[in-house]
């Protein structure tokens, strides 16, 4: 018999951009030279995910170039990839550095008061564990959660999560709103990561009842 084609086509994705951020040693050790404050709100059993103090890491001068290919990459994310109009800037509104020890962890969690959210890594290896992104249980990508269907195998279609295996330099970016996870880190060296939340400013929905003006 004829073998029979079709298409099946992949509606609504969820768009997860990853690119590379160059930096020199020198930058690296300016970032991870801020005063840390523990972070035990990511779950770890033991304190072993620390935070700069400082949430605006990028507004200081002396990171303006690495702040420069940051946001050259939201550009590429908002407006090559989502299209967005141009009449809005999407602005770093926080960033900081996150140092995990071995055995430190980040839980399930999403990102309030932010549209993009980003990670630029900044010293990882391949076992300072990956970032996995979870499907939101409210999203039937098939059917309802409760319905469990046994698969030969696992894909883009039937996935629950995706995991993402870093390098140092590599950038994502994601939608604040999708739930991820870091996985434990099991390497001697201690994993260090820029994170940072986006939103837009300007004129929203411009003369409708709907105008936003921020
Ligand atoms: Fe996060």
């Amino acid at each position: 018999m004829d073998q029979v084609s079709y298409n099946v086509h992949k509606l609504f994705p969820t768009p997860v951009y990853r690119s590379k951020v160059t930096f020199d040693t020198l930058t690296y050790h300016k970032l991870i030279g801020f005063e840390w404050e523990v972070n035990d709100s990511y779950g770890s059993d033991i304190i072993t995910h620390k935070e700069t103090k400082n949430r605006r890491i990028l507004d200081l001068p002396q990171f303006s170039g690495l702040k420069k290919q940051v946001q050259s990459h939201i550009n590429n994310f908002v407006f090559d990839v989502l299209k967005a109009q141009k009449e809005q800037s999407w602005e770093i509104t926080t960033s900081w550095v996150n140092e995990v020890e071995k055995g430190g962890y980040s839980a399930m969690h999403t990102h309030a008061n932010s549209l993009i959210s980003g990670t630029l890594y900044l010293n990882v290896d391949d076992k300072t564990g990956g970032i996995a992104f979870h499907k939101d249980i409210s999203h039937k990508t098939l059917w309802h959660d409760t319905v469990r269907v046994d698969f030969d195998e696992i894909s883009d279609y039937t996935t629950e999560a995706s995991l993402f295996l870093p390098v140092t330099g590599d950038i994502l970016l994601f939608p604040s709103i999708l739930s991820h996870s870091v996985l434990i880190n099991e390497s001697d060296i201690v994993r260090h990561s820029l994170a940072f939340n986006v939103f837009p400013r300007g004129v929203f929905g411009k003369g409708g009842n709907s105008e936003l003006i921020l």
